[in-house]
């Protein structure tokens, strides 16, 4: 295996763990996976060029494999895809995929995204993707890993190596980077949408917007949690984009602090999880600018009549429902596709300073490994 960074970037440069300190180089982190790929909006991610005859002529699926937060961030791709074209996409949790005899082919684009590069039911995924036929891109950070290996080409996320076992930089280095690729796909299908061109010049800017975010509010979630970090039980919500941010924000918080903490699509509280909430079950409401808004201020209208607390995720600009919430955290407004990624540092440092005033080791969870190799 060969090492492609510098050995301090192992180090914990003065930060107290190696948690925070990834979370605070994710601006740095989003600028190397996006260097040389996307410029002025357009995507020209070189090592995929080979790739546009198959996608032309012959692709008629995208299907992605992950686990954990890689998975979270192949669900962001896959409503960002849907947005943007009519392409079929398809996503399954890697431990399910591999048992589940998935309609996959050679016309079939199989990604394999796996920050380490080593999970075995991802690997798993791979060896039957590649067995019915389909072309295999993996989507790593690590250089030479087994799955880069056995997968018909390769896209490294550059971010450093990510030591801390919660997935932070990696998890939105994902994101960007699966944006850039589908971006990059639908062209090649002839899609036009100036909305995609739009975004893909905010993405540009994802760097500069992370450094405000995380000047903004790491000292807002440092006091915010010494009010939440108590409760045994939190949900997060959200709909569409805020779906996966929901998931994620989920997992961080249970990884790292042991809180039962769920998540669910908004529409689906009615479904069951409200029967859950009380004034002891806060909740954690993810809320879009766009035509979403409304539908999201009434799932929390509902969840305040069950005398839950919540917390919202607002754009910056939203009075209105940061005057019905218990408490609310600015985020810049953006178009909701963005939302995965600009929520992603705000509840990455809520479930970092959860676990650090509850005396944890963020660093090292309990029942955890960074690469998980047996089944
Ligand atoms: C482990 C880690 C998670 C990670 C998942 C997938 O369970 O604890 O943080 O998201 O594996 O890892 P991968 O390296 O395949 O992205």
């Amino acid at each position: 295996i060969r090492i492609t960074w510098d050995e301090s970037l192992a180090e914990k440069s003065g930060y107290p763990h190696f948690m925070l300190k990834e979370i605070f180089e994710q601006p740095i982190a989003l600028e190397s996976v996006l260097v040389g790929r996307l410029k002025d909006g357009k995507p020209q991610i070189k090592e995929v060029q080979s790739l546009e005859g198959f996608v032309k002529n012959k692709m008629k699926k995208v299907y992605v494999v992950a686990c954990g937060t890689s998975y979270h961030a192949g669900l962001a791709a896959k409503y960002f895809m849907n947005r943007y074209s009519d392409i079929d996409f398809d996503i399954e949790v890697a431990s399910e995929f591999r048992y589940m005899d998935p309609v996959i082919d050679s016309n079939t684009l199989v990604l394999a995204i796996s920050q380490s590069g080593e999970t075995i039911d991802t690997l798993e995924g791979v060896r039957l993707a590649k067995k019915k036929g389909a072309y295999v891109l993996a989507i790593s950070n690590v250089v030479g890993s087994t799955i880069c290996r056995e997968s018909d080409a390769v896209l490294y996320l550059n971010t450093g190596p990510e030591i801390g076992v919660a997935a932070t930089k990696t998890y939105t280095a994902q994101i960007a980077l699966l944006y850039t690729l589908a971006a990059q796909l639908i062209h090649w299908k002839g899609y036009k949408d100036e909305e995609l061109d739009d975004i893909m010049r905010t993405i540009e800017k994802m760097p500069e917007l992370f450094r405000m975010i995380l000047d903004k509010t790491n000292g807002h979630m440092m006091e915010l949690v010494k009010k939440y970090k108590n409760f045994k039980d939190m949900m997060y919500i959200g709909r569409i984009f805020g779906f996966p941010a929901a998931l994620e924000g989920a997992l961080k918080l249970k990884e790292i602090s042991y809180i039962n903490a769920i998540a669910y699509q908004a529409g689906e509280l009615k479904h069951g999880p409200i029967a859950l909430l009380d004034d002891n079950f806060p909740v954690f409401a993810i809320v879009p600018s766009g035509k979403l808004r409304e539908k999201m201020i009434s799932n929390i209208m509902e969840v305040k009549a069950r005398s839950a607390r919540v917390i919202a995720l607002t754009p910056i600009d939203d009075q209105q429902t940061k005057k019905i919430c218990d408490d609310y955290i600015d985020v810049p407004t953006v178009s909701e596709p963005l939302i995965p990624l600009v929520v992603a540092p705000i509840t990455q440092l809520f479930a970092y300073y959860t676990a650090v005033q509850k005396g944890l080791d963020p660093d090292k969870p309990r029942n955890l490994a960074k690469s998980v190799t047996v089944e």
